[in-house]
């Protein structure tokens, strides 16, 4: 496609000059495209002068960090330092109920990992990186804090997405931000472009914040990460049997914090409620949600209940984007 060739040719001059010959840089990798692409150009340019970190903040899904790390080891080449940061990030959350409380306290220990990977980096190979790379999108910077000109203010935002606007001023870093000015299927053409495998380029969005914005309430208490993620699991494991997992934007599990009344065996059960949702989309701007088949709900909503404990109900979420937004949080 000569047109992202010409994308990828004007961002690779731009991070070159922005850079410069000497400098260091940091790049934060999620997991998901948006920052292996960033990071895939911006080692074009700089090679061992970037410096990629994976932060696990305890809120990632199933083996998550096991999937994510075998992946960029073998097929990115990036040398990545792994962050444990699962205790900090959990001790923040508890009793954060409120759903922008949750994404603040969230993007400040994300600032923090930063900060003290950068003093790593310094303490030990004294190296002082100047610039932190992220995989910042357009529809990113439109519901954080809309551009002026744009007929928006800061109090229509929508959600405040952590790597956007989020940075403190003292946090003496300058940001390269590549794909800024492009969506979600620019990039995946552009990480084409840069050989980013094809599974990775595939995979369904994931946000920072995590399965944090898909327990609703306190995430802290009982075992709440451990039993969506084995719902997720299963979700996405089904979607896949189906061959259903491409022509689904994103699809995920919701923890919803109230309890329904079941009967299981010859027992009464007042157990947990789990959503489902999965949704088609362009852009993650607007969305439609997936007509599943009725064979296929039922067959995911039995696998759940029979191999979840504690979970007694499952429900489908057909809103579209708007009004709802895509995640619950
Ligand atoms: P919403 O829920 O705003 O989501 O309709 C639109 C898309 O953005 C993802 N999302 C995020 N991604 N940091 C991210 O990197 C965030 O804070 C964040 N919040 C939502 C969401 O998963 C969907 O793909």
């Amino acid at each position: 496609n000569w047109s992202m060739q010409n994308v990828l040719d004007d961002q690779l001059r731009r991070v070159q000059s922005q850079v410069g010959p000497h400098a260091h840089a940091i790049c934060a990798l999620s997991g998901g495209v948006d920052s292996a692409v960033a990071a895939a150009l911006v080692h074009r340019v700089l090679g061992d002068r970037l410096h990629c970190v994976f932060v696990d903040h305890g809120l990632l899904r199933y083996k998550e960090r096991e999937r994510v790390c075998e992946m960029f080891s073998k097929h990115l080449h990036l040398s990545v330092t792994i962050m444990d940061r699962s205790e900090q990030m959990l001790a923040r959350l508890v009793g954060v109920t409120d759903p922008e409380a949750k994404r603040k306290a969230i993007g400040a220990e994300f600032i923090k990992a930063f900060q003290d990977f950068r003093d790593e980096l310094m303490q030990q190979q004294e190296i002082k990186p100047a610039f932190l790379t992220q995989g910042t999108l357009y529809p990113d910077v439109i519901e954080s804090c809309p551009p002026p000109g744009s007929g928006r203010t800061h109090s229509h935002t929508i959600k405040s997405h952590h790597n956007v606007g989020g940075l403190p001023k003292d946090l003496q870093f300058e940001l390269i931000e590549p794909l800024k000015e492009l969506f979600k299927d620019e990039v995946r053409q552009l990480g084409r472009l840069l050989d980013v495998p094809e599974d990775f380029i595939r995979r369904h969005p994931f946000p920072g914040p995590g399965l944090a914005v898909r327990i609703l309430g306190d995430v802290t208490i009982e075992n709440k990460l451990d039993e969506l993620r084995e719902v997720d699991e299963i979700f996405i494991e089904s979607i896949r049997e189906f061959g259903l997992y491409d022509k689904i934007w994103q699809a995920f599990a919701v923890f919803l914090p109230i309890r329904s009344v079941g009967v299981q065996g010859d027992q009464r059960t007042l157990s947990h409620v789990i959503a489902l949702r999965a949704v088609t989309s362009m852009d993650g701007m607007t969305a439609d949600w997936y007509p599943f088949e009725p064979k296929f709900l039922q067959t995911v909503s039995s696998r759940i209940c029979n191999k979840v404990r504690n979970v007694n109900r499952v429900v489908y979420d057909v809103t579209s984007k708007p009004p709802g937004t895509i995640e619950w949080e």
